[in-house]
């Protein structure tokens, strides 16, 4: 890539560049992984994520998106390529300032819901004051008033996972990435999840990579939709929606929702019917 224009590797044709003016938080520069010498799971993938944006990333089962939201979060090292965040490397580490949410409830069934939210905040030693204010807010804000004190196991799975997002950006991370989170929650839970991560997104000004198998959920929530191929995942079309920033679900009464989600699943099609024939690397 050229370190002038920070653009040049990146092909027009995919939409895979940020608009003009937009401040970039994330590159990725030729992107793949390859498993063990064998399974070539991703890419060569070119991308730069917009300073605020949510982006969305389909794709069929198994085409790479878990391993390029890993290499991107500094959890797996890239078999090939760099991903840059806020102009440094991401190398063997999660950068200071990218927040995760995985798919399965990850909230520590031992402690409290308020405790689960502070623990990032007290690992990084801030005061019990701030702590408590900035716990105390998140609970609100998520609408977990009243069960502060309550554990894990005695919440639904919709709060389980609002502790788990809480937790998140109680850290107040300038990139989060979600990796299918309401992938075990009920359809109409989804939807108001759905709404409330909008929420997060506009209040905290975050960048937000998020991970869904559903078409749905992906032309809701997003500015752009990266559709993957089969594996190894590229980008095959990255969808703008054009979305107003202060969007909610109801979005999904309009004329041009149905008309995202037919050409998603146009894109999708074909590319999940190769991933069910897909035998072996
Ligand atoms: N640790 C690993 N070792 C070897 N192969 C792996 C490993 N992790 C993933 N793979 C393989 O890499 C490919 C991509 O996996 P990945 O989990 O990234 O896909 P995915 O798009 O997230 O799938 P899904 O939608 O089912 O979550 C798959 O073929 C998978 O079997
Ligand atoms: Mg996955």
């Amino acid at each position: 890539m050229s370190p002038e224009t920070g653009a040049e590797a990146i092909s027009p044709a995919t939409g895979a560049e940020p608009a003009a003016g937009a401040e970039t938080a994330v590159t990725l520069d030729a992107v793949e992984h390859v498993y063990g010498g064998t399974v070539h799971a991703l890419g060569p993938i070119d991308l730069a994520l917009r300073q605020g944006e949510f982006f969305a990333t389909i794709g069929p089962s198994g085409c790479g998106k878990t391993t390029m939201m890993d290499i991107v979060a500094g959890l797996t090292e890239p078999t090939g390529g760099e991903v840059v965040f806020e102009g440094r490397p991401v190398r063997g580490a999660v950068p200071e300032g990218v927040g995760i949410v995985f798919q399965d409830d990850a909230s520590f069934p031992w402690l409290t819901v308020f405790d689960n939210i502070a623990f990032g905040l007290r690992r990084l030693g801030m005061a019990g004051a701030e702590v408590r204010d900035r716990v105390d807010y998140a609970i609100d804000f998520m609408g977990l008033q009243g069960f502060a004190k309550a554990r894990p196991s005695e919440l639904s799975g919709g709060m389980r996972q609002r502790v788990c997002i809480a937790r998140t950006f109680v850290m107040e991370p300038r990139l989060i990435l979600l990796d299918e989170p309401f992938g075990s929650l009920d359809q109409q839970t989804r939807i108001l999840m759905g709404d409330e991560l909008l929420r997060l997104w506009r209040e905290t000004g975050a960048t937000v990579l998020l991970i869904t198998h559903s078409l749905d959920e992906a032309a809701l929530l997003s500015d752009r939709i990266g559709v993957m191929s089969a594996r190894p995942g590229v980008f095959i079309e990255i969808v703008e929606t054009g979305w107003p920033v202060d969007r909610d679900s109801r979005m999904a009464s309009k004329d041009e929702f149905g008309q995202v989600t037919t050409h998603l699943w146009e894109l999708l099609r074909g590319e999940s019917m190769k991933a069910m024939g897909d035998g072996g690397p």
